[in-house]
């Protein structure tokens, strides 16, 4: 394929990854995850993955283009012709790639689309935006009103800060695993291979670099020497003092970021792995299997330990529960097109569900912790605050001012502070015998 015929490839998929995310009620990530592998060049699937994040991002403000600068609105078979239109201003706003280039891929795209009666209004559009640019609209118009809502209640001091930072592009956060070599020394790798990172001064293995990579461009990714995954996520592990050989259950476990950073850091630990996915679950086993490190896995229900559970008490639970994933917008834009007012009680109920089938695993004297990626008070403190209320055995510890604000008997990092997701943090004691 030439490098043109290439462009337009990417544009193309780009316009359906998006009619299918903003049209047809498809996740970004299943979408992706079947459109990448199609194109073979690793800068083609980084320029997909570019368009398609930053056309969810800025919609708000495409879409207004849109609305005023067509002489007659789009109908509802048009869905195909609107992402790419979509597509479009991305490359020339959010991305500022080269025009010509840009412009003519995404011209010819219409045409390969079936509408080529539509390439000139594509290309009158795009033109016109290259000439007079595109607004920027107040981000907190991406947020569903009832979220922007609820994110303002509970946040009425950061909530602009919140949606200001969640329109934004996420960093890069690499883990080093401390089995394959130093922080240091991989700092020195990044350097010879032309990628500039910057070591965390909190989080021991892990190395920031601005803009995203491609993991076929990191130094000995196959063979486990790193992984990509937020500063937030990491700091998980920093909650965990294991003795050598404890008996430690991760209860949401896919895709194994988590597990496989715990297991990196204590080598003698006995983890096994629950997730209710087991397709999710394989991708644990691809995980550990490229990192080096072995666990018990189980395809089963965390909240029904009866159907998984051979009665022997953990030293220590993972609980990084299912959750609305409103402190990851900037890794996950299309959250707030699919989350729905709804789920935030179905999420609440089984988060309670799964804390409680968690503390009977656990023994007397062990610890559980808590995590997850929301920022809503319902799924973090108050949450917390519920289980405190209902198991006088446990009693919460506060990890402190490097894991974020005060929540309840928590903390919750809001997102991009630290340059890091949104995340929130429990850890609790369970009352020895
Ligand atoms: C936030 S993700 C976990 C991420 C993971 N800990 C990591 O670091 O890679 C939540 C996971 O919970 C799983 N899950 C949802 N309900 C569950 C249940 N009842 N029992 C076990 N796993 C569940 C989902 O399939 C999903 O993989």
């Amino acid at each position: 394929m030439s490098t043109s015929q290439a462009g337009v490839a990417v544009r193309v998929m780009a316009a359906r990854v998006l009619d299918a995310v903003l049209h047809r009620g498809r996740s970004l990530k299943g979408e992706l995850a079947t459109a990448l592998p199609q194109l073979a060049d690793v800068r083609d699937r980084a320029l997909l993955e570019a368009i398609c994040f930053a056309a969810l991002r800025r919609r708000g403000a495409y879409g207004l283009v849109l609305e005023a600068w067509m002489s007659r609105p789009l109908g509802p078979r048009d869905g195909d012709l609107r992402a790419l239109l979509l597509a479009g201003l991305a490359q020339l706003d959010a991305l500022e790639l080269p025009p010509h280039a840009a412009l003519s891929a995404t011209v010819e795209a219409a045409r390969t689309l079936g509408r080529p009666h539509q390439a000139g209004m594509v290309n009158a559009l795009l033109r016109r935006a290259q000439r007079e640019g595109v607004r920027q609209g107040d981000p907190a118009q991406a947020w569903p009103a009832w979220l922007r809502t609820r994110i303002g209640a509970d946040w009425p001091a950061q909530a602009e800060a919140i949606f200001a930072a969640s329109a934004q592009a996420a960093p890069t956060w690499l883990r080093v695993n401390r089995r394959r070599g130093t922080r240091q020394a991989y700092l020195a790798e990044l350097a010879g291979a032309g990628i500039d990172a910057q070591p965390s001064a909190v989080l021991a293995d892990a190395l920031c670099v601005a803009g995203s990579v491609p993991t076929a461009a990191l130094p000995r990714f196959a063979e486990g020497a790193v992984s990509v995954q937020d500063g937030s996520a990491q700091q998980v592990a920093d909650l965990f003092a294991l003795a050598d050989g404890a008996r430690v259950l991760d209860a949401c476990a896919a895709p194994g970021g988590k597990a496989a950073h715990l297991l990196e850091r204590f080598p003698g630990l006995a983890l096994t792995a629950v997730d209710v996915d087991a397709r999710r679950l394989r991708q644990v086993r691809q995980t550990l299997e490229r990192v080096g490190v072995q666990a018990t896995l189980r395809a089963a229900d965390a909240a029904d330990p009866d159907a998984w559970w051979d009665r022997v008490p953990f030293d220590a639970v993972l609980l990084d529960a299912p959750c609305s994933a409103t402190g990851i917008v900037r890794r996950q834009p299309d959250v707030l097109l699919h989350r729905r007012q709804d789920d935030i009680a179905a999420l609440s109920a089984l988060q309670a569900r799964l804390l409680d089938a968690a503390w009977a695993v656990l023994r007397p004297g062990g610890t559980l912790v808590y995590a997850t990626c929301s920022l809503l008070v319902e799924e973090n403190a108050g949450q917390i605050d519920a289980f405190l209320t209902r198991h006088v055995d446990a009693q919460a510890d506060d990890p402190g001012p490097a894991f974020g604000h005060a929540s309840g008997a928590g903390r919750q990092r809001l997102t991009g502070e630290d340059g890091m997701d949104g995340f929130f943090y429990a850890r609790l004691h369970k009352a020895a015998g």
